[in-house]
Order: C-alpha cells, then sequence, then structure tokens
C-alpha cells in the first residue's frame, strides 16, 4: 500500500548524529510513493552527504537560498509552496530556537518562515542530548513552536550516541513514517475511546502445554492503528501475538480468556467502540496441571475435559446500559462457510449492532483479507485487500455510524 503517494515532503536536515536515521527514512518515504525533496543545512553535511540523500530521494539536495539553479532564484519560495509538509528531521535544539524567532539566515530555516502556515503543515522531529533536551529553553521553545502551529513530534527514550542515557533520542525512521502517515489521517474518530480485543487466547493444560489456534492478531492490530490515525485513543488487549504495538496505542498483553475478560471489562467502562477481534477460544481444559503430566507407561492418553470459555464481546455487550453508557459494539465472526447467514445469526445472538464477517481458514496469519458487514438492515462487502486498508475502511464505517447515530439522537424528540 503507498501511504504516501501524490504527498510532496520538503524533508530538512539539521546537524546532529540522528542524521543516518534521515537515510531510512527518506528511503521510506520514497517507499511509500511521496516525493522528497531533500534540503540540508551546512551543520547536517558534517554528519551526512548530499550524495547519499540525493540517490535515496532521486533528486538533488538543496542547501543554499543562492542556489542559481532554480530559475527565479527563489528556493525558499518554490520549495515551500510545492510542499504537502515540512519535515525537519532531526531538528537540532539550535533549530528549533532559530524557528521560534523567526530567523531565516540559511535556506532550511527561511522555508519554514515562509512556508504558507495555514497550507503547509510543518513536523519537527527533535533529536538531541538528554540534557539539552530537558533544559528549560528548549521545553520553553517546544512549547512555543507548538503554539505557533508547528507539530512538534515525541522523542525516544534510550542510549544516546554521547554515551547518555535519556530523552531526546530523534525517533526511529519507522515510527516517523508511522507519525507521518498518521499526521495526514482523517481525524473521524478524535474524542472516542476504542478498546480492541485482538489475537488468540492460551488455554493451559498444565505449565508446558496448552491449546490455542491460528489467529495472528493482524486484523485486530491493524484496526486498533487505524483507530488511532483517526484520532481516537486506544486501548488494545493482545493475546500471545508477536506484533509489534502500533504507535499511540496502549496494549494490554493477555494470555487466557478469563484474562483477556477482566483487561477488557476494566477498560469498558471508559471506552467508547468495543472492537471485538480476538480469537477467544470457546473451550479451556476444566483443569490445568500444576506439574508437567507425564507419560505413565501404559499407552494410555490423558483424558481432558473442556468448559466453556466466558463470551467477552457478550458479556460487553449485554451490560446494562448504565455500566457501558452508549458503548458501540463491533463483533467479528471467522466462518469457514456460509458467511452471510453465520454472520447475522451471530449478529443477533452477540446483541451487537455490527458484526464483521471473514473466511477464518483463508486469512489467519494473512496479510490481507476481505470484510462482510452486516448490521440490521443488511450488509455490505468489504472486498479482498491488505488488511491495512480494510481496517482504515471499517474504521471510517465506524465512524460514520457514531456520527449518524449523534445525528438521530440530537434530533430524536
Ligand atoms: O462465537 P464466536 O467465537 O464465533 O464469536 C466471535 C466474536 O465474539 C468475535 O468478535 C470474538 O472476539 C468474540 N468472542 C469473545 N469471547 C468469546 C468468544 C468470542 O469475545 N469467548
Amino acid at each position: 500500500m503507498n501511504e504516501l503517494s501524490g504527498k510532496h515532503i520538503v524533508l530538512g536536515l539539521t546537524g546532529g548524529i540522528a542524521c543516518y536515521k534521515a537515510a531510512e527514512l527518506c528511503r521510506a518515504l520514497v517507499k511509500e510513493g511521496a516525493t522528497v525533496q531533500v534540503v540540508m543545512t551546512a551543520a547536517a553535511q558534517q554528519f551526512i552527504t548530499p550524495v547519499t540523500m540525493q540517490a535515496l530521494s532521486g533528486r538533488a539536495v538543496v542547501d543554499s537560498q543562492w542556489d542559481a539553479r532554480e530559475p527565479n532564484n527563489m528556493a525558499h519560495i518554490n520549495l515551500s509552496r510545492e510542499a504537502d509538509a515540512i519535515l525537519v528531521a532531526p531538528c537540532s535544539a539550535d533549530f528549533m530556537a532559530k524557528l521560534l524567532h523567526g530567523s531565516a539566515d540559511e535556506l532550511l530555516s527561511l522555508l519554514c518562515l515562509a512556508r504558507p502556515i495555514d497550507r503547509v503543515p510543518l513536523l519537527l522531529a527533535p533529536a538531541m542530548n538528554r540534557e539539552m533536551w530537558a533544559h528549560p529553553a528548549t521545553q520553553r521553545n517546544v512549547a512555543q513552536l507548538r503554539a505557533d502551529g508547528a507539530t512538534v513530534l515525541d522523542v525516544g527514550q534510550g542510549e544516546q550516541a554521547c554515551g547518555e542515557t535519556g530523552d531526546g533520542r530523534m525517533l526511529e525512521a519507522e515510527e516517523l513514517l508511522a507519525d507521518l502517515i498518521a499526521f495526514f489521517s482523517a481525524k473521524t474518530l478524535l474524542g472516542q475511546h476504542v478498546l480492541v480485543t485482538a489475537g488468540p487466547t492460551y488455554e493451559a493444560i498444565d505449565p508446558v502445554r496448552g491449546i490455542t489456534n491460528l489467529s495472528s492478531g493482524k486484523m485486530g492490530f491493524a484496526i486498533a492503528r487505524a483507530a488511532r490515525e483517526a484520532g481516537a485513543t486506544v486501548e488494545l488487549v493482545a493475546g500471545p501475538v508477536s506484533l509489534a504495538t502500533p504507535r499511540g496505542v496502549t496494549r494490554h498483553d493477555v494470555r487466557s480468556a478469563r484474562d483477556m475478560l477482566s483487561a477488557t471489562l476494566a477498560l469498558a467502562h471508559d471506552a467508547t467502540v468495543f472492537v471485538a477481534t480476538a480469537a477467544v477460544a470457546d473451550w479451556r481444559p476444566a483443569t490445568s496441571a500444576e506439574h508437567k503430566i507425564k507419560k505413565d507407561g501404559s499407552g494410555q492418553a490423558p483424558e481432558l475435559c473442556f468448559v466453556e470459555n466466558p463470551d467477552i464481546l457478550a458479556t460487553v455487550a449485554k451490560m446494562p446500559r448504565a455500566l457501558r453508557g452508549d458503548l458501540f459494539c463491533v463483533g467479528f465472526a471467522a466462518e469457514s462457510q456460509d458467511l452471510l447467514a453465520n454472520a447475522r445469526a451471530k449478529r443477533l445472538r452477540k446483541g451487537v449492532p455490527l458484526l464483521v464477517g471473514n473466511i477464518g481458514p483463508a486469512t489467519f496469519g494473512q496479510d490481507d483479507n476481505a470484510l462482510l458487514l452486516v448490521d440490521e438492515r443488511g450488509s455490505q462487502e468489504l472486498p479482498h485487500a491488505s488488511k491495512r486498508l480494510l481496517a482504515r475502511q471499517l474504521i471510517a464505517d465506524i465512524a460514520r455510524r457514531l456520527a449518524t447515530r449523534g445525528q438521530t439522537y440530537h434530533h430524536s424528540p
């Protein structure tokens, strides 16, 4: 999925060791379909050469306001008006101080000042030593730059090039990419609190064995990411999966269905939307042995008895209104056949307004899927696509339902 296709990004580099990450970032932006114009300060060129950035962006780097290649000799005007966004990464403490004062004595600060402020967003990815980041002057500048309309991105935490450990590292290229994609996303769920369950559960037989299923969690994680990009606060209750937590999402790792139920119930009363994508085990062993069950030499396999697990979605959806408020519940159905009939029946059984059907064996572990949205009026297909795209479509659909529900509510007597 070319998530930045059609976007033109001016990527500014200022002086800092994090310039090495800007090379990776440039590559990632181009890979996502953006065109990238790199602008470097003289200090940035102490850390990485324009040759590298030209090769990665496919365009000559610009580093001077006196660049005679510009026919009108106004690089600062031309560059800032073409851009869909200006991203300064790394942004040094010194460069933030310059921006704050409207100083414009070299091309990058000049074009930031000259940008049409209402149309061309400015994003800054700070990178500096932890003392420099914590200094009141820097924090004052960050606050003022935000008040002036710039988006100052987070800093990373950890070991720094200087050998110290703390806040102030530039975010990794993939984190910056995710932040930029989120920045361009429509904020259709602003103010909403979205709770997502994802992945399989694991039901222990003994300390070393258990039963689980083939759910990868990819669909649920993609939904959590899309909800976050749409501006929601997102809590993700995840069964045992090895997926990276989407940026800005709070993750709660659980193992069994009962763990998942208690984590979900603890979070449900603050949520406004609940999307249950988890493939919760329907049954668990009636008892879990304290020690590993051993072969006893008789050739007889141990007998396992199962009991039914709590239904998390139905429990939440059927909570009294006083407890769950206006919570909008969305269920999933992983079926192997008769998708529409099964999804319809499941929607009623679970007591949810929206049930999303998919063919389980075809999608478990894959990066793509196809969805069937079933509500009280009928059904709608979201045709085969990446889980990432489907998640965005589903989130947009949920946002429309919430908005319409609001209107109905306000207009009803
Ligand atoms: O009944 P079935 O497992 O097919 O229902 C699927 C839907 O119900 C999914 O949304 C799933 O996350 C949810 N579910 C649940 N707790 C269970 C079983 C299913 O939340 N114990």
